[in-house]
């Protein structure tokens, strides 16, 4: 028996598997656990950010929603790190093209996260405003996506605090001066609590909307069709 964090409750902490797979949408993260893994058992339910631990290929694995914004993630996967041995999150989320060389349903592997937030700042002092994911996780990521004939786009991607901006126009000089290819809301903290706790982050995104074209996917669409980047993060998680 162990005693909770404030948003995570489970009996044993060892009820959580090393590696963590992320969406925001925790109603996403009980699809994937039915979907894919094997004798799923629920840790967690704590606000409905429902967390479940099975196993897939026979490897122990968890899965557990993030909720929407930097605020969000950025304690769920610190409670994760930090009080429950968790090694390593794969955030796999939607993100809002900045360019239209990106199609709906691409799959981008995240290799850098700019944010004007002040998360980091705030979090543990660390100054850039750009973070990196993990190598290894990023050089596991590629691996599976090739093995499973996945293909993927790599890129600096946006984390923005804000979905609905008054300036919607604002993302053209973001993507121009900061070279992002699309928007999100998560990574950049999850990157600054991996890399102020020593522990490893990745981020699969999937395109969801575009900000150029103004194309759209339904929320039955997404949970359908966002199969790819999970196979992905399942397929590469130790
Ligand atoms: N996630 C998916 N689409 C997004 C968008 N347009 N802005 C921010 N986050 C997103």
């Amino acid at each position: 028996m162990m005693i909770p964090t404030p948003h995570i409750e489970v009996k044993d902490k060892n009820t959580i598997a090393k590696t963590v797979i992320m969406p925001g949408d925790p109603l996403r993260a009980k699809f994937i656990a039915e979907k894919f893994l094997e004798n799923p058992v629920l840790f967690n339910s704590v606000r409905n950010m429902y967390g479940y631990t099975g196993t897939y290929k026979g490897k122990r694995i968890s899965v557990m929603g993030s909720g929407m914004g930097m605020a969000s993630i950025g304690i769920y996967s610190y409670e994760l790190f930090k009080f429950y041995d968790v090694e390593n999150i794969i955030r796999v989320g939607s993100c809002g093209a900045y360019t239209d060389e990106l199609n709906l349903y691409d799959v981008i592997l995240v290799d850098e996260a700019y944010s004007e937030s002040t998360f980091a700042k705030c979090q543990s002092g660390y100054e850039s405003d750009i973070i990196e994911p993990s190598e290894k996780l990023n050089e596991q990521l590629r691996t599976a996506a090739k093995n499973l004939k996945i293909e993927i786009k790599e890129g600096r991607i946006h984390s923005s605090d804000v979905f609905y901006r008054e300036n919607f126009e604002v993302f053209k000089e973001i993507n121009k001066k900061y070279g992002c290819m699309a928007v999100e809301m998560e990574s950049f903290a999850l990157f600054a609590n991996a890399k102020s706790t020593g522990k490893n982050a990745a981020c699969l995104l999937t395109v969801s909307d575009s900000l150029v074209t103004h194309e759209a996917t339904s929320s039955e669409e997404r949970q359908l069709s966002f199969t790819k980047m999970m196979e992905i993060a399942l397929e590469m998680a130790e």
